[in-house]
């Protein structure tokens, strides 16, 4: 197959789909991989690295679009890449389609099979390609958290460790999974005084356990959110139903509730957030004031930490795309329920519910469409 890299054109997004070493992966089995000039820079990866491990560069985007096959991204392709979008073509990406029902269409009307990072899962009904990002995205959403409760950046001024004599800050997490456990581990490592709230008990058991009774777990009930609000310097959102939009959890009359000066993070801002005043921003301009209570609800956190970000990314992605890559998205399918799992559109049907019901959109099973092994 020829599988094509493109340089990500989000702002601020400087992750790449593949690293040099993906690239060798892919050559050694078989395939041919077509590289945009400089698509791995802003992650320190050189068009010479992507060219000793067998790439071909091409000068521009276009070139890459319209040669490649498969083509493996980061993020959700934007408007200016919906004219590349054509019959057949495969794009292996983050998708997050319920919260975007332009690309939704672009991708349906233009019958490409999209197949997205999020909703693949492997043999324990874990979500293996979503993980890494969650794991990086909670532990920065403490960091930046920590950075905007600054006064110079409009916060309460308050240092989530404290100081001897002094009380620590206060960080409520709303959802417990990836994104909570691992906002959970820097806040608690940098001496702040953490509740987490879930909807599962189980979760909220292990989550005791992990931390050795030394953070609150609450079920998330709405009178227990409303307190952790009054009672927070930062809140962090990271609830997710799979393939869904977020639920909305925290009203702008809640906002009232809150400290002047407090933080929120809402990570889940990408399936539309779980504050009912989220709304997208970019690492350019991360931050609004609403209630006197600041909002960080960056898309793409990852991106800051690019790197990182890339090399923990596509370790998890590769197994998947070299399947598809060496069976043909059909068969990959039919051998892989993980595969079969991650494919949203196919030859114009939307073969994902989460999507369907959030547009009001036909679904069609995939494995009525791919054949079985
Ligand atoms: N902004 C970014 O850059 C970025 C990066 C990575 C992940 N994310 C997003 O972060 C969110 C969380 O991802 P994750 O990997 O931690 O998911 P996860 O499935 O591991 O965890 C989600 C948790 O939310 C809980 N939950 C569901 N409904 C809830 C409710 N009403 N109240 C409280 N908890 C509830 C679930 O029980 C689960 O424990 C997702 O929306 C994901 O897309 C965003």
């Amino acid at each position: 197959m020829v599988v094509g890299v493109v340089k990500e054109i989000k702002n601020h997004e400087y992750r790449v789909g593949l690293t040099p070493s993906c690239v060798k992966a892919y050559m050694d089995a078989g395939n041919s991989v077509l590289v945009e000039a400089g698509a791995g820079v802003g992650s320190g990866f050189e068009d010479e690295e992507y060219k000793l491990a067998g790439a071909m560069i091409l000068p521009d985007a276009e070139a890459v679009w319209t040669k490649a096959e498969m083509i493996v991204k980061v993020k959700e392709p934007i408007k200016p890449e919906y004219p590349f979008l054509r019959e057949g073509l495969i794009v292996y990406t983050y998708l997050h389609l319920a919260a975007d029902k332009d690309l939704t269409m672009a991708l349906l009307d233009n019958k490409v099979s999209a197949v997205a990072y999020e909703t693949i899962e492997n043999q324990h009904g874990e979500l293996p390609c979503l993980r890494p990002m969650s794991e990086i995205a909670g532990r920065l959403s403490v960091q930046e958290g920590a950075k905007y409760l600054e006064k110079p950046y409009k916060g309460r001024g308050v240092l989530l460790g404290g100081v001897p004599g002094v009380e620590r800050g206060k960080v409520a997490i709303i959802g417990g999974g990836t994104v909570g456990l691992n906002a959970c581990k820097m806040a608690r490592g940098m001496g702040a005084n953490v509740t987490i709230l879930d909807i599962g008990a189980k979760r909220l058991a292990y989550l005791d356990d992990v931390f050795n009774g030394s953070i609150t777990t609450l079920y998330s009930s709405k009178a227990n959110i409303q307190k952790s609000l009054s009672e927070a310097d930062l809140v962090i959102g990271a609830v997710l139903i799979p393939g869904k939009a977020a639920p909305k959890l925290v009203t702008k009359q809640d906002l009232k509730l809150m400290k002047k000066g407090a933080v929120i993070v809402d990570v889940a801002v990408d399936q539309g957030g779980c504050f009912e005043t989220t709304k997208p921003t970019t690492h350019q301009d991360p931050v609004f004031i609403i209630d006197d209570v600041v909002h960080y609800c960056v898309a793409n956190m990852p991106g800051a930490v690019s790197r990182t970000s890339t090399i923990a990314l596509t370790n998890t992605t590769l197994e998947y795309g070299l399947k598809i890559a060496a069976h043909g998205l059909e068969k990959a399918c039919g051998m892989c329920k993980g595969v079969a799992k991650g494919v949203n559109c196919y030859d114009g049907k939307c073969t994902l519910t989460g999507v369907s019901e959030a547009f009001d959109l036909e679904y069609t099973d995939i494995t009525t469409l791919t054949s079985p092994c």
